[in-house]
């Protein structure tokens, strides 16, 4: 064999191991490499192992160039077989991650928070005696004596003032020495109202009352009244009632009917219980009556020049009768899977 040709021939050996070296690398697979490891360094029948045979072919004056040329080609296939391992190895632990990421999985469903029904009740309220011409306002929760009691015509010696029917609290009001308290009503909203405002007044307020009635399924030491005021010439115990009906309808569906039993409130004369009939029960929503002629004179107002009508509804019943919620407390346990129906 002549020296040319053998030398050729370790050539091609080497080109052909980098070639099958490479695929695996592309491929990232170890069992590739490991076969062309055996294929052409293989110990027993590799193909570097064949052409060592060839050494003993050529002619004694070319076998110290023969002898260096095999070395050479045995140190570079070792060399580039230890670089691929190498290679593989690295590439395969920065992707193994994304490796085990299946983007054909069906993917986790991310639950979102959503408003509480009371709050979405007090928002379409909101809505429905908006689109009846009523401005939503709010009053401040800790009230004074004049406008939860005084302005409202409820007497020094009314039951209302009961310290055990209250929340008093130990800060007095101004000038006066009496104590504040968080309201009882939202009927006190009426009077900041027409204290700051002109008659036409038409306005809802909607927000949170605190009693320290002992809770059960009707009771709650805190919950929300609706209040409505309309103070005009002219207004009639007709417009409330037909405002009331409609709210009633928008609310609860055509098919309700409403009702009102005389009653008595300090700040209303007359006044009287509003009950709306839903599905065949009769449920009450709170009171309502003629504003009375003390009240607007409390706040300036002529009651010879301007009548008006008001309303305090609890909204939690509003709620509990319109989804069939037969337990206030539900509504403050914060459990999520009660919470997460509406
Ligand atoms: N403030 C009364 C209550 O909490 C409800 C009420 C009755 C409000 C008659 C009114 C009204 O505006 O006219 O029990």
């Amino acid at each position: 064999m002549s020296i040319n040709d053998f030398i050729k021939q370790l050539d091609t050996l080497v080109e052909s191991a980098a070639e099958q070296f490479n695929s695996a690398i592309e491929k990232l697979d170890k069992d590739i490499l490991e076969n062309a490891r055996i294929e052409f360094l293989g110990a027993k029948s590799g193909k570097l192992k064949s052409a060592q045979k060839g050494l003993g072919k050529v002619e004694k004056a070319d076998k110290p160039v023969a002898g260096k040329k095999f070395n050479e080609v045995k140190q570079k296939l070792e060399g580039l077989f230890q670089a691929a391992i190498e290679q593989i190895e690295k590439s395969r632990s920065s992707t193994e991650v994304k490796e085990q990421f299946d983007v054909t999985l069906p993917g986790t469903r991310i639950s979102t928070g959503h408003v509480h029904p009371i709050t979405q009740t007090i928002e379409e309220l909101k809505d429905i005696t908006g689109r009846l011409g009523f401005t939503a306002v709010e009053g401040p929760e800790i009230e004074d004596d004049w406008h939860n009691f005084e302005a409202l015509n409820i007497s020094l010696e009314h039951p209302a003032r009961d310290p055990l029917d209250n929340f008093y609290l130990q800060t007095a009001e101004k000038n006066t020495g009496k104590d504040n308290l968080l309201r009882s009503q939202t009927s006190t909203v009426q009077i900041r109202v027409m204290e700051d405002t002109k008659p036409p007044v038409r306005i809802v307020s909607l927000g949170r009352v605190y009693r320290p009635d002992e809770v059960d399924a009707t009771h709650y030491a805190m919950f929300h009244q609706i209040e409505g005021l309309m103070i005009d010439t002219d207004v009639t115990m007709a417009d409330l009632k037909s405002v009331l009906l409609l709210f009633a309808k928008t609310y609860l569906g055509d098919d309700v009917e409403i009702r009102f039993r005389p009653s008595f409130f300090p700040f209303t004369e007359p006044s009287v219980e509003v009950d709306m009939r839903w599905r065949g029960i009769w449920l009450e929503f709170g009171g309502a009556g003629m504003v009375d002629p003390n009240v607007l004179r409390s706040v300036g107002y002529d009651p010879e020049e301007v009548s008006g009508f008001a309303f305090g509804l609890g909204v939690e019943r509003l709620c509990m009768g319109r989804h069939g919620i037969n337990d206030i407390r539900y509504l403050y346990d914060n459990n999520v899977r009660f919470l997460s129906q509406f």
